[in-house]
C-alpha cells in the first residue's frame, strides 16, 4: 500500500475503537428499521401502521436488548476460546479482528437498561445509539462485572484525574470518590507516563489536591498505605504514608528480574535514536519546541505560549515509532531491544522506556491481584487490555495517538 494510505489509516485507527463501532453498527439496524418518527396527529392511518408510542418504545428496548444479549454471547464464546488458548478462533475475533482480551464477561443488556432508564436511548427516533452511549454502556457493564472481585484499581493521570498538564485540584469531585475506594479496602494507584525519577516532591505537587483531600478526610495509616503512584509508565513507584506524603520505593523491592536487567546501554541507545528522530522532526517542521531528555524518557515540549498542531505531534510519534522499530529489528539494534512507547500527549510528544501494561503487571505482582481483579480507568491504550480490564472514563475521549 502507498504511504498515504498507511498514514491515513494510522491516524484514523487510533480515533476509532473498532469494538464500539461494531456495536454501533449492530444497533443501527433496529434504529433504522423500527425507531420511526411519531406520525402526525392528524393522520390516523399512519398511527395504525406504527402502533402506539409506548408499545413502539418497548419494542425498541427489546430489540436493543436482544442485540446486546447476542453480543454478550459472542464475548462469552471469545472468553472460552481464550481459555483454550485459541482466541483467534472465536466468532468475535472474525467480526472484530482487533478485539483484545476479556478478563470478565460483560453484562451489556443490564447496563443498557440502566443507561436507558437514565438517558432514554430507545426513545430517540432521530439520533441512533452513539459512540458515547456505547462507551458508557461498556464502562458500566465492565464495572458491574468486576465490582465483586475488584482488588486493584489504577488510574491514568493527565486527562483522566486532572486536566492535561494541570495538578489535581482539591475541590475535584474525584477526591471523595478516591477516598471511598480506599475505604473499601481497594488498592488504588495512579499510573502515569509523567516521569520524575525518584522525585516524590514533584508527584506530590501534581497530586497536591488529592493528598490534601486525604488529610481533610483524616484517612488512617491503613488506608493511606493502599494508595500508590507509579510514574514513568512503570519506572518509579511511590506509596502514600500516614503523614500524607509519598515515599519512594526502591526498585529492588518490587521490580521483577526482567526489568531490573534492563541495561543502561540499551536505554541510552533507544533514547539516542528517538532523540535524533525527534530533533529531525523539530527541524523539518520548524517546531518551536524544546527536546527534553530524562533518564528513561525523551520528549518534545512546546516553548511557552505555543500550541503545536495535532497532525505535527502525530507525525513526530509515528515517524519516531517507525524509526525505533526499524532500529530495534536491525542487526546492530536488536541487542538494545526493550519495550518502549511513543505517544502524543495532547501538547507534547514522549518516548518512554517501558509502558503502562508492564506498569500494571508490576503492581499486580506486588499487590497480589490478578488481571480479573484489576480495573484500569482512563487510558486509550489497547495493549493494556492484555493485562487488565479497561474502561475509558476520563475527561478525554480517546483521541490521542499512542503506539507501544
Ligand atoms: P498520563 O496521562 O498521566 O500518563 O501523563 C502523560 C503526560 O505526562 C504527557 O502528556 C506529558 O505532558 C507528561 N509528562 C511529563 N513527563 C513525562 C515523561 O517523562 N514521559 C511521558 N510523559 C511525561
Ligand atoms: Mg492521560
Amino acid at each position: 500500500m502507498t504511504s498515504m494510505y498507511t498514514i491515513n489509516y494510522a491516524l484514523r485507527a487510533h480515533k476509532r475503537d473498532p469494538f464500539i463501532e461494531f456495536i454501533k453498527g449492530m444497533l443501527m439496524t433496529p434504529f433504522v428499521l423500527h425507531a420511526k418518527p411519531i406520525p402526525p396527529k392528524d393522520d390516523p392511518s399512519e398511527k395504525e401502521h406504527n402502533g402506539d408510542d409506548k408499545s413502539q418504545m418497548d419494542e425498541n428496548v427489546a430489540r436493543y436488548c436482544d442485540i446486546l444479549s447476542s453480543i454478550e454471547e459472542l464475548i462469552e464464546e471469545h472468553i472460552r476460546k481464550q481459555n483454550k488458548g485459541v482466541p483467534d478462533q472465536s466468532r468475535l475475533k472474525r467480526l472484530v479482528p482487533s478485539i483484545s482480551t476479556f478478563h470478565t464477561r460483560l453484562p451489556l443488556r443490564e447496563s443498557f437498561l440502566l443507561a436507558n432508564s437514565k438517558h432514554s436511548i430507545a426513545a430517540r427516533r432521530f439520533v441512533p445509539p452513539s459512540f458515547n452511549d456505547i462507551r458508557r454502556i461498556l464502562t458500566t457493564a465492565q464495572i458491574i462485572a468486576i465490582a465483586p472481585k475488584l482488588k486493584l484499581i489504577t488510574f491514568d493521570g493527565d486527562m483522566t484525574l486532572y486536566d492535561d498538564g494541570e495538578d489535581f485540584e482539591q475541590d475535584s469531585k474525584s477526591v471523595n470518590l478516591l477516598v471511598q475506594l480506599l475505604k473499601y479496602d481497594l488498592n488504588v494507584c495512579v499510573v502515569t507516563a509523567a516521569g520524575y525519577p525518584g522525585d516524590a516532591k514533584r508527584y506530590e505537587e501534581r497530586l497536591s489536591g488529592l493528598l490534601k483531600g486525604f488529610q481533610t478526610a483524616q484517612l488512617s495509616k491503613k488506608f493511606c498505605e493502599r494508595f500508590f503512584v507509579l510514574g514513568g509508565e512503570c519506572n518509579y513507584l511511590f506509596q502514600c504514608q500516614e503523614n500524607y506524603h509519598l515515599k519512594y520505593i526502591p526498585e529492588s523491592e518490587y521490580q521483577p528480574e526482567e526489568i531490573l536487567s534492563w541495561r543502561d546501554d540499551q536505554i541510552k541507545a533507544i533514547l539516542d535514536v528517538a532523540q535524533e528522530n525527534l530533533q529531525r522532526c523539530v527541524d523539518d517542521m520548524k517546531l518551536p519546541c524544546t527536546v527534553l531528555r530524562k533518564s528513561r524518557a525523551i520528549g518534545i515540549v512546546p516553548k511557552p505560549g505555543v500550541k503545536i498542531f495535532r497532525e505535527q505531534l502525530d507525525e513526530c510519534v509515528l515517524s519516531t515509532q517507525h524509526r525505533l522499530v526499524n532500529y530495534l529489528n536491525s542487526p546492530s539494534g536488536k541487542q538494545h531491544k526493550l519495550p518502549f512507547c511513543a505517544f502524543n500527549g495532547g501538547r507534547d510528544v514522549w518516548v518512554d522506556i517501558g509502558n503502562k501494561l508492564i506498569g500494571v503487571q508490576i503492581l499486580q505482582k506486588y499487590l497480589g491481584a490478578t488481571p480479573e481483579e484489576t480495573l484500569h480507568v482512563g487510558d486509550q491504550e489497547m495493549t493494556l487490555r492484555l493485562g487488565a480490564n479497561v474502561v475509558h472514563y476520563g475527561l478525554s475521549t480517546p483521541k490521542k495517538l499512542k503506539a507501544c
